[in-house]
């Protein structure tokens, strides 16, 4: 009875498998995961002088200017819930101390979105669930001068500051604000904001309080048309890329999103090395954070991630070629930015589909922080008065010169809320 037919089938499917033996070890099974989220909508920051909503932020914003909205809320339980479907059959149904560590950012709204995320993933911290078998979800979280994970460097990390004076005193960079400066004189007009000292983070204020404003149906003053609504986007993108892209993006991202991807492979080494039963970490934090870590992985596209924007890292057994180089696992890393779709698988550039684990290390080792320790400390003395002077004597690049200063110098205030004057 062995004829052609009989034999050729099984070559074909044989041939079949083979094709597919490359997706077939992707889908081994999850060892680990970790995710790292935005908060949810939050009301804005801050108003500006002539804010037509100025007068009624209590009413607007009653529990305060920075602060997760109910909205906010909601867009966190609907991320729980889409991670419980997302592992169902990988997280015990409920929630498990050795089994999941949550951490946040000491800010309200970060808090109150891990919380409201944790109410989506795990039944027992569900809204309306009976007193009797309502549980909360422990969340951590280090004071926000202490937060080396999730924060970016400090004002002291003169190593960070001199990075982005060499990005910002880039040619295109200058010719891109020189583009900018009536256009920022006209929004201190509009706003009546002094853009002075500061101008690019007192623009992305105005640009964040009117962002919020649209999202919660508000009208907007007439001068906020949507072309300077781009503009003001596109003043973000450039300094955001000058933060964490080229000049040197990689030392950059040793001294930013470096540390957190170094901290989530460095978690889950500990897994594999101590054989605990951790399977999950979850970091809520900000858009800063998440730019910082695109930064870091290379995966920066202009892009700046929507409330609770959400990156994961899946690790998964190989199955099939035991011999390879670190433990027989792969990272597969995923972008929600949209709840109305399925997530973005991503890949780490030079390691297309998921990535062997080795190989992921390697590829990221130069934007992660040496072994040694986070090299903070500048290269050389502190700016010169001369060097300092010398444009600020120089006519019309004074303004410029002031612009890229004010920026470079403040960015990273621990007091500044906005995104790349810290975290949002
Ligand atoms: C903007 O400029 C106009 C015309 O020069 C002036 O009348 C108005 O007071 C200015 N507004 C603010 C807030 O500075
Ligand atoms: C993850 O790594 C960070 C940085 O090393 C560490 O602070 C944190 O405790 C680790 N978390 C877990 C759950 O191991
Ligand atoms: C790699 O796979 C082998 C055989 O399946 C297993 O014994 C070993 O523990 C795995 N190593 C790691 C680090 O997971
Ligand atoms: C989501 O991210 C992708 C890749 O960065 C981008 O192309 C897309 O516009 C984003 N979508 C939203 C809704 O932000």
């Amino acid at each position: 009875m062995a004829g052609p037919g009989f034999w050729g089938l099984p070559a074909g499917l044989l041939l079949l498998l083979l094709l597919l033996a490359p997706w077939a070890l992707a889908e081994g099974p999850l060892v680990f995961v970790a995710v790292v989220f935005r908060h949810g909508d939050r009301a804005p920051l801050a108003s500006y002088p002539t804010d037509p909503h100025k007068e009624a932020t209590t009413a607007l914003w009653p529990r305060g200017l920075g602060q997760l909205t109910g909205e906010g809320v909601r867009q966190q339980l609907e991320l729980g819930r889409f991670l419980r479907g997302r592992y169902e059959d990988f997280l015990s149904p409920e929630y498990r101390r050795e089994e999941v560590y949550v951490r946040s950012t000491d800010f309200d709204r970060t808090l109150e979105s891990a919380q409201a995320n944790l109410a989506g993933l795990f039944p027992e911290a569900a809204p309306g669930r009976s007193e009797a078998a309502w549980r909360p979800i422990p969340v951590h979280t280090v004071p926000v001068t202490e937060d080396k994970l999730l924060r970016f460097p400090m004002r002291s990390c003169p190593r960070y500051h001199e990075l982005l004076r060499e990005a910002t005193e880039a040619a295109e960079y200058q010719t891109a604000l020189e583009g900018w400066t009536d256009f920022l004189t006209r929004l201190e007009n509009y706003t009546g904001l002094s853009l002075v000292g500061e101008p690019l983070r007192r623009a992305w204020k105005v640009l964040d309080t009117l962002m919020c404003q649209q999202a919660h149906g508000l009208p907007l003053p007439s001068w906020a048309s949507p072309n300077v609504l781009r503009t003001l986007a596109q003043i973000s993108a450039l300094d955001i890329g000058a933060h964490v892209g080229p000049p040197r993006a990689a030392e950059k991202a040793q001294l930013t999103g470096g540390i957190l991807l170094d901290a989530i492979l460095g978690n889950f080494s500990r897994v594999q090395r101590l054989g605990l039963p951790l399977k999950m970490v979850m970091y809520s934090a900000h858009d800063s954070t998440l730019l910082a870590l695109q930064g870091a992985l290379g995966l920066y596209d202009g892009h700046t991630p929507p409330y609770a924007a959400c990156l994961g890292f899946e690790f998964r057994r190989r199955l099939g070629d035991p011999d390879e180089d670190a433990g027989n696992v792969t990272i597969s890393l995923f972008y929600r930015n949209d709840s109305t779709g399925l997530p973005l698988p991503l890949s780490l550039p030079g390691c297309p589909g998921p990535c062997p684990l080795g190989r992921f290390r390697q590829l990221t080792a130069p934007a992660r922080p040496p072994a040694h320790g986070v090299p903070c400390h500048g290269s050389r003395e502190p700016a010169t008065p001369a060097a300092t002077v010398v444009p600020l004597l120089a006519g019309a690049v004074a303004v410029l010169a002031a612009l890229s200063m004010g920026l470079g110098l403040l960015a990273w205030r621990p007091s500044c809320l906005r995104a790349w004057g810290g975290p949002v």
